[in-house]
């Protein structure tokens, strides 16, 4: 069933896993995670960004997640991504997500509080989840040219959660969105984690643009015509140690994305006569499941904690 994240927070806090939260667009990528998670029994967050629903629409999307909840018992986070105001916050919360995210990361400090405080009101009178964000993912770019650091502060994120109510916090730590993550060794402030971990005992932390970049799927992408080279996410191994602190929630895009791509490159090459979309798009679904399925088992360690 549709549910909130508090349960599924609370235990992976207190076991130190993380909840996978997987960015959907379509039937096929809802498919092969709910077949992942179904076979692993895990919990799941399927989140939804402003592209996302403007690309199927929300009817589309929410519909097809309630679908897909007809043939399982899983418990399930409906959840926007990057909400950028709090017009579509309250649209995804009066179209029935369980869970939204404010981002006001970009915004002066007083005004990212001021919205995230709006939306916690407007979400709280009617039981959903607020996420909200505080500091900056660095990219690439960023990363070489910033004078001081938009990591998350530590002392700022109490008074943030404290002064607004969110339910949990999306923090900067190292990771960015996409596929491009770092140019030399890939690597997270464990130390700023740790002291926001401390200082927020029991809080649940969010980690955005936690892809992996699987070489695999580079390596396949550009074998099959693609340009994808120097693409470089977060090892595995960082975001295991990074779900041992207070991280309880961890975003994957980029992978699904690359899975996907990847796979039907190689199909359209291999292949050249077909054209039944069913074709590419079975073995690009069951490239989803794959790849979810060994994050949720060996990366997340969320399987059989439902
Ligand atoms: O954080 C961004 C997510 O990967 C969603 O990307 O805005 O292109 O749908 P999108
Ligand atoms: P990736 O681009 O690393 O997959 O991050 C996705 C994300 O943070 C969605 O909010
Ligand atoms: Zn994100
Ligand atoms: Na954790």
């Amino acid at each position: 069933p549709l549910t909130g994240p508090k349960q599924m927070f609370e235990r992976a806090y207190k076991e130190g896993y993380a909840i996978g939260a997987f960015n959907v667009n379509n039937m096929e990528i809802i498919q092969g995670i709910m077949q992942a998670a179904g076979e692993e029994q895990a919990p799941l967050i399927l989140q939804v960004s402003a592209g996302a629903r403007k690309y199927a629409g929300q009817n589309y999307i929410v519909k097809l997640i309630e679908a897909a909840l007809m043939d399982t018992d899983l418990p399930v986070v409906l959840h926007l991504d990057h909400g950028q105001d709090f017009n579509i916050c309250k649209d995804c919360i009066d179209g029935g997500f369980t869970s939204v995210m404010y981002d006001g990361s970009h915004l002066p400090y007083e005004e990212n509080i001021a919205v995230t405080k709006q939306v916690v009101e407007y979400a709280h009178a009617r039981g959903v989840w607020v996420e909200a964000e505080l500091g900056q993912l660095a990219g690439v770019e960023d990363e070489v040219s910033a004078e001081h650091s938009v990591y998350t502060d530590p002392d700022q994120a109490v008074d943030f959660v404290k002064r607004t109510g969110c339910d949990s916090l999306a923090i900067a730590i190292g990771t960015s969105h996409g596929a491009y993550k770092f140019t030399g060794e890939a690597k997270l402030d464990f130390a700023r984690l740790e002291k926001i971990t401390n200082m927020l005992p029991g809080y649940p932390l969010v980690l955005h643009g936690a892809s992996s970049v699987p070489q695999e799927f580079v390596d396949m992408a550009n074998t099959y015509g693609g340009k994808v080279g120097g693409a470089k996410g977060v090892p595995e191994d960082l975001l295991r140690k990074a779900a041992t602190y207070g991280v309880c929630k961890i975003n994957i895009d980029t992978d699904i994305r690359l899975a996907m791509t990847a796979t039907i490159r190689k199909h359209f090459m291999e292949k050249p006569a077909d054209f039944d979309p069913r074709a590419y798009l079975k073995p690009a679904r069951d490239a989803v499941k794959n790849m979810v399925q060994h994050k949720i088992r060996n990366v997340l360690g969320c399987s059989n904690k439902i």
